[in-house]
């Protein structure tokens, strides 16, 4: 039994029931993948169509895929009712355009409600997914030309963010973080009265203020995607 798949409302408002079609377009020459409302769709009219679940892009048991991963690792699942309706908009939205913009994102979820999270983390989490952020472009391609990989840029800027945020990056704060006063000031080591002795944990110290690091995340490999069912491809209903 599949149970992936929800039951929210059962009118095509929530999306807790998405799924992805997928079906050879002969005039076009190409297969093209939708996200429908499981709820809504009758079976008598997906005949020669593949339908994917949740339960068949990945699973706990095997390995999660990453649209399912970097939902769960960003802290975009709550109470998880909403989760695989909300993995199955991205997951199609992928599989017709594996570098999306965050608008594309955004477009894709308008079918989905979320009672939990506030959708920030949700957005946060899948922004690692789109081209919107200028970081993001080139993937890997950086590293082989010498730069950095867009992974990486991007953490470092979420950590320059995060540092602002918190007062750490003023010119009046030390390299601990605190804003006590000072005896060296204009030293090579910008260091205050509340430094500890090093290796020791400063307890003034700010807490990190990211949730998820980009590094947490397997790539997104869009060659890895199980393949269209062939006999659905040859066949002529
Ligand atoms: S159950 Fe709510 S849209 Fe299908
Ligand atoms: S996580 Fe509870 S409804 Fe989305």
């Amino acid at each position: 039994r599949l149970t992936g798949s929800k039951l929210g409302c059962g009118e095509g408002g929530c999306g807790a029931c998405t799924v992805m079609l997928s079906r050879y377009d002969r005039t076009k020459d190409r297969i093209e993948h939708y996200s429908v409302n499981a709820c809504l769709t009758p079976v008598c009219a997906v005949h020669g169509m593949a339908v994917t679940t949740v339960e068949g892009i990945g699973s706990t048991k095997t390995r999660l895929h990453p649209v399912q991963e970097r939902i769960a690792k960003a802290h975009g699942s709550q109470c998880g009712f909403c989760t695989p309706g909300i993995v199955m908009s991205m997951y199609a939205l992928l599989r017709s355009n594996p570098r999306p913009a965050m608008f594309d994102l955004e477009n894709t979820f308008q079918g989905n409600l979320c009672r939990c999270t506030g959708y920030r983390p949700i957005l946060e989490g899948y922004r690692s997914f789109t081209t919107t952020d200028t970081q993001l472009s080139g993937c890997c391609v950086a590293t082989e030309t010498g730069g950095k990989c867009c992974m990486q840029a991007s953490e470092d800027a979420q950590q320059t963010d995060a540092d602002d945020e918190l007062g750490l990056q003023t010119p009046n704060s030390c390299e601990n973080g605190c804003d006590g006063p000072r005896t060296n000031v204009g030293s090579a080591v910008n260091k205050c009265d509340t430094d500890v002795a090093e290796g020791q944990a400063n307890p003034r110290k700010q807490p990190d203020a990211r949730l998820f690091s980009m590094s947490d995340f397997k790539p997104y490999d869009p060659t890895q995607e199980p393949i269209f069912p062939a006999e659905l491809q040859l066949s002529d209903d």
